[in-house]
């Protein structure tokens, strides 16, 4: 099949295939800085104590934060539509905690039960889908009422292509307000991924409407960028955060 006849889904999962043993080395190797020194801090923030609660963690990639969250005494289920990750992920010895266990399956038909979670977190998943609204819905499904939806994910504001090399262009509102695609890849600490994956970003308006309709309400949405301290003592930092990056949203399941 060319890329013409695939699906945007078939071609996405195809890209991260490609980049499976590139993306569990950056993460097991903690190159990637802005999730050591920044996003991974602020996604553990949001989420807070999680002993004894059930989280899904959605587009859970080779399984870092699954770990985390086990180690920190949740039960949690890792789901990914790349099969080289989930491999990687069953292979990584668990720790001690609560019980962990990945599966392959997409974001927009998740196979579990309604009402079973009490937390969904993604993480930097929604920019590598193009349309979030089916998997927004499969969220709102597999949540108990209250329970909390956290999304950490790239600034749809203001994230322009080769941002994370320093780039900073403003978005001109005839691409702002329609769905935007940027073709690139990871560039990770001098590593370059084998393949290109697409960020896709809609308008903040678009997140917002798409988890009102699901059912949700937004309880919080923060911009986790450096500190004063980080930006003055590391030029990595005052390079490589041109403009606000990164979105946080905290919603729940009414
Ligand atoms: C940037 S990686 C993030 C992985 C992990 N959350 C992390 O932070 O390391 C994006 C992940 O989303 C997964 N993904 C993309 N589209 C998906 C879909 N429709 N359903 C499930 N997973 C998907 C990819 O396979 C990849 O593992």
């Amino acid at each position: 099949m060319d890329e013409a006849t695939r699906t945007v889904a078939e071609l996405t999962r195809e890209r991260w295939e490609a980049n499976t043993d590139y993306w569990v080395k950056i993460i097991r190797e903690g190159r990637d800085r802005y999730r050591t020194e920044l996003t991974d801090r602020a996604v553990l923030d949001a989420i807070g104590p999680c002993a004894g609660l059930r989280v899904l963690d959605a587009g859970c990639g080779e399984g870092y934060l699954s770990r985390t969250l086990a180690s920190m005494g949740a039960e949690v289920v890792g789901i990914d539509a790349c099969q080289g990750l989930i491999d990687a992920a069953r292979s990584h010895p668990a720790g001690p905690g609560g019980p962990v266990s990945f599966h392959r399956a997409g974001v927009d038909a998740l196979p579990v039960e309604d009402a079973s979670f009490d937390l969904v977190v993604c993480n930097h998943l929604f920019s590598h889908l193009q349309d979030p609204a089916d998997a927004v819905g499969e969220f709102a499904r597999v949540l108990k009422s209250g329970g909390r939806l956290v999304v950490l994910t790239l600034h749809p504001c203001f994230y322009t292509a080769d941002a994370e090399q320093g780039a900073s262009t403003s978005v001109p509102a005839s691409r702002y307000f329609s769905r935007r695609g940027i073709d690139q890849r990871f560039l990770v600490d001098g590593l370059e991924s084998p393949s290109e994956i697409t960020s896709w970003l809609r308008p903040l308006e678009y997140y917002s409407g798409t988890l009102r309709d699901a059912g949700f309400v937004i309880a919080d949405l923060r911009e986790p960028h450096p500190s004063e301290e980080q930006l003055r003592a590391d030029p990595w930092w005052r390079q490589g955060f041109p403009t606000a990056l990164f979105m946080l949203l905290i919603a729940e399941r009414r």
